[in-house]
C-alpha cells in the first residue's frame, strides 16, 4: 500500500505503535522524528506539495546550466533532490545537506552511482568555508520545526553567502493552519512547543524580511492555501494525513517537556489528536496555508 493510500486511522496506526526515532544532532532542536515512517511522510508530503505547485520543482525564473551546482538545505530523505536530479542536465552537481543521516537516500544506486549528488551531514547554519559562490540554486523547505530565530538568520546569511552572484534562494515554508475549536487547542500547544524549544512558529511573516536584510533582492512570496476538509477531495485527504503525521510525531518532546500545560499523558496527546482530525474532516473551510518564498543575490 503507498502511502496515499492510507486511510487516517492506518496512518496513525503505522506511527504510533512504532518506537520513534529523534535526531540527535548537537545544539539541535528538531522536534520531529527521523525514522521510517517519517521517511514515509515526507514522500507523500512531497507529492502533495509537488501537486500544490503545479508540478514545479523551482519556482524563480532560473536556467540550471550544465556546470551548474545546486544545494537542498535540509535535504530529509532527498525526495526534492533526486526529482531534481531527473530535471537538470546530468552535470549539475547537487549537494543535500541534513543534520540526520538516518533520513538520507543512502542506499539508492540510482543516485550514488551518478556521482554528482553529494550528501553531508551538518547544519544550514554553517555551510563549508570553501563553499563561497557555488551555487546557482538553494533550496530549503519546512525547517519550521527545527530553527531557533538566531539560527534563521544564521542560514539566510549562510545561503547568501553560497550562492553566486545572481543565483536563487527558494524557501518553502507553512503558515496558519485553520479548521475549529479542537485544531486550535492544538495550535496553542504548537505555540507552547515553540515558545519551549525557541522555533520560529510563525516563521513564515519573518522570512521576506530576513531575506532582504541578508541582502537578497527581487524577494517574491507566493501563497498557497492548501483545502484539510472532506469537500477537498484526494488533496485534502493526502493534506491531512501528512499533517497530521506530522502533529503526531510531535508527542515525545511533547511528553519529555510534561505536556506544556496542555495534556498530561500519552492518551490525552492521542485524544487531542483524534479530535483535531476528525474535526478537519467535517469542516469544508479546514486549511493550510502554504507559502514559497524566492529572491535573487545581486549580480554585484
Ligand atoms: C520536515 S523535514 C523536511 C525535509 C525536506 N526538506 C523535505 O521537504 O522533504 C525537516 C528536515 O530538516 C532537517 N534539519 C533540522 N534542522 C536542521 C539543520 N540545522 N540543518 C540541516 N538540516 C536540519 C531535519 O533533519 C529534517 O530532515
Amino acid at each position: 500500500m503507498s502511502s496515499g493510500d492510507r486511510t487516517p486511522q492506518t496512518f496513525a496506526a503505522a506511527i504510533e505503535h512504532k518506537e520513534r526515532r529523534y535526531q540527535s544532532y548537537p545544539g539541535s532542536n528538531y522536534v520531529l522524528p527521523s525514522d521510517a515512517a517519517e521517511k514515509e511522510r515526507l514522500a507523500l508530503q512531497h507529492n502533495l506539495l509537488l501537486h500544490v505547485l503545479e508540478n514545479r520543482l523551482i519556482i524563480p525564473n532560473v536556467v540550471i546550466e550544465p556546470e551548474d551546482h545546486i544545494l537542498e538545505s535540509g535535504a530529509g530523505s532527498g525526495t526534492w533532490l533526486l526529482d531534481i536530479f531527473k530535471a537538470v542536465p546530468g552535470s549539475v552537481v547537487i549537494h543535500g545537506l541534513d543534520i540526520e543521516p538516518g533520513l538520507l537516500p543512502k542506499g539508492d544506486p540510482a543516485v550514488l552511482s551518478r556521482g554528482n549528488v553529494q550528501f553531508d551531514i551538518g547544519s544550514i547554519t554553517s555551510l563549508p568555508a570553501d563553499w563561497d559562490s557555488k551555487f546557482r540554486l538553494v533550496h530549503q523547505r519546512l525547517l519550521i520545526a527545527a530553527l531557533r530565530r538566531e539560527e534563521w538568520e544564521r542560514g539566510i546569511a549562510e545561503m547568501f553567502r553560497v550562492l553566486t552572484p545572481g543565483g536563487w534562494v527558494q524557501l518553502e515554508e507553512l503558515g496558519e493552519w485553520t479548521a475549529g475549536p479542537e485544531t486550535a487547542k492544538f495550535t496553542a500547544l504548537a505555540n507552547s512547543v515553540a515558545k519551549a524549544k525557541d522555533l520560529v512558529i510563525d516563521c513564515a511573516l519573518l522570512i521576506p524580511d530576513m531575506l532582504r536584510r541578508a541582502g537578497f533582492a527581487n524577494v517574491t512570496i507566493e501563497q498557497k492555501l492548501i483545502p484539510l476538509g472532506s469537500q477537498g477531495g484526494r488533496l485534502a485527504v493526502d493534506a491531512r494525513n501528512n499533517w497530521m503525521g506530522a502533529f503526531r510525531g510531535m508527542k515525545t518532546p511533547v511528553l519529555k517537556a510534561g505536556g506544556l500545560g496542555h495534556v498530561s499523558s500519552e492518551a490525552e496527546y492521542d485524544s487531542m489528536m483524534d479530535a483535531m482530525e476528525k474535526e478537519m474532516e467535517e469542516m469544508p473551510t479546514a486549511e493550510m496555508q502554504y507559502y514559497v518564498f524566492y529572491a535573487q543575490k545581486p549580480l554585484v
